[in-house]
């Protein structure tokens, strides 16, 4: 059968030390914030399969929300510009945000999303990145919580996509350098 694992030159990071990985950061954030009623918010597409994970094993009380944002047109490199194509309804006033977002690469989405939020009245947001890939950092971030750090090379699966594919691949993979071409 014809399948996405065919494109896969290696695998980064696997199934079994990603569930393990999002448990312990679940822990953190079930100790950090179990009387703060916090609000999640997944920044999509990337952070689908994350976010389901890490609610799932975070037992305290919480609600969810989701935003869309845009700053790559089908590439491997940021625009640097960030657009909000989905923004949440609720009131944010005095919520405690917990902003979960697949990887950290310019800082340019997580800076300009912030931002927005502490702008529209949040009393905290902090940030949960399932990888973090300084090596091409732009903006001035620091987020609580990273699953892993990861290397200057362009990764997919577990959300991440390389032209909106491979994100339904349950571990993280480097791609054959030929899908690029
Ligand atoms: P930043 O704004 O440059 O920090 O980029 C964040 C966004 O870029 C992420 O939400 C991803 O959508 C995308 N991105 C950055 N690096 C990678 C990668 O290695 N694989 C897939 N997407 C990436
Ligand atoms: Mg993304």
């Amino acid at each position: 059968m014809k399948t996405i694992e065919n494109d896969i030159l290696k695998v980064l990071i696997s199934e079994e030390e990603l569930t393990k990985r999002v448990k312990e950061i679940a822990d953190q954030i079930a100790q950090d914030y179990e009387d703060k009623d916090p609000l999640f918010v997944g920044v999509l597409r990337g952070s689908f399969m994350f976010f389901a994970d890490l609610m799932r094993y975070c037992p305290i009380h919480s609600g969810l929300d989701f935003m869309a944002v845009s700053s790559y047109n089908n590439g491997t490199s940021s625009s640097g510009v960030v657009k909000i194509n989905y923004d949440i309804r609720a009131d944010l006033t005095g919520r405690n945000i917990i902003l979960v977002e697949d990887i950290l690469d310019s800082g340019n989405t997580l800076y300009n999303v912030s931002r927005h939020l502490m702008d529209r009245g949040a009393a905290s947001v902090k940030l949960c990145v399932l990888l973090d890939k300084p090596a091409r950092r732009e903006k001035p971030i620091h987020p609580e919580y990273t699953g892993f750090t990861v290397p200057d090379e362009f990764v997919v699966g577990y959300g991440l996509d390389y032209a909106d594919r491979y994100r339904n691949l349950p571990y993280i993979g480097i791609l054959k350098p030929e899908i690029y071409e």
